[in-house]
């Protein structure tokens, strides 16, 4: 599904933000980023969303070179207070994109209306973002993305200004839209009209600093050194599913994978 292949960014003041970066990421997976604040988790989004042209290396998404931003791609920005429209109810910032999708106005507001009471904010939809706190307005980037069923979806630090339940609820969720089946926000599509991710599910690119949040919801977290961020080591998750706040944080495999994670971070 992605593939990125020797990545390295150098800014325009010479600063080397990341440096060949190798990493395969395949249709339905969840892959966790982490590494240290400055070594260029979010340059290597922005490289991933075609936003920003990398100096060196190839980057591709379901084999196709990335040259502009991909059609089937949601982003969740972790400046989210810069990422919504101020002009536009959240209702309708929700639904916007949606419209890419072929649907009709009518299912574009239900669906909007039904990802936003996912992500507790069913009574928000009449407003405007600049009404909302910080951690709702969060919320509201993340409905809209999670309301769009994207192949690929970039989450940078989604869940960083919410508490600390809702950030459990939160995780919760993407877990169980992920699967492009069942509990998601009206299930899998299939790639039908409205539909986006296919059959296997969304793949998932998600930047954290949370090392529990990474192993809990990651099928594999990629540790990045300090600046210039290259791969430092990849660990495999293979913690039964379905996953449970209380019972998978509880296991053995969860806190020797979190201690490895943690290890990693500390010695980049
Ligand atoms: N537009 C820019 N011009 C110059 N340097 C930049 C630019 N954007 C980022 N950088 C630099 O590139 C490096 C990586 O930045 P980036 O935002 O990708 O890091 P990050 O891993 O996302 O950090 P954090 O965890 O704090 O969000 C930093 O040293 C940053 O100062
Ligand atoms: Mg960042």
């Amino acid at each position: 599904m992605l593939e990125i292949a020797g990545l390295s960014h150098r800014y325009a003041d010479g600063h080397r933000a990341v440096e060949g970066v190798e990493l395969h990421v395949a249709s339905g997976e969840l892959v966790s980023i982490v590494g240290p604040s400055g070594c260029g988790k979010s340059t290597l989004l922005r490289c991933v969303a075609g936003l920003q042209r990398p100096s060196e290396g190839r980057i591709a998404v379901g084999g196709r070179d990335v040259d502009g931003v991909p059609d089937d791609l949601a982003v969740v920005f972790q400046d989210y207070t810069r990422s919504l429209f101020p002009w536009l109810t959240v209702r309708d910032n929700v639904a916007l994109p949606l419209r890419r999708r072929g649907l009709a106005r009518a299912e574009r507001r239900a669906r909007a209306e039904e990802t936003l009471a996912q992500v507790g904010l069913d009574s928000a939809a009449g407003r405007y973002p600049w009404q909302l706190s910080g951690g709702m307005q969060q919320r509201v980037a993340i409905a809209r993305a999670l309301a769009y069923r994207p192949a690929l979806l970039l989450m940078d630090e989604p869940f960083g200004s919410v508490d600390a339940q809702t950030r459990e609820d939160l995780e919760d969720l993407l877990l169980a839209v992920r699967g492009g089946g069942g509990g998601g926000p009206g299930g899998g599509s299939g790639g039908g009209p409205g539909g986006g991710c296919d059959g296997r599910g969304m793949t998932i690119l998600l930047v954290t600093h949370d090392i529990d949040e990474s192993v809990y919801v990651g099928d594999r977290v990629v540790v990045l050194t300090g600046a210039p961020g290259r791969v430092h080591s990849e660990l495999r998750v293979e913690l039964p599913a379905p996953r449970d706040q209380i019972g998978t944080r509880g296991l053995p495999e969860f806190v020797k994978l979190r201690a490895e994670v943690g290890r990693a971070v500390r010695r980049p």
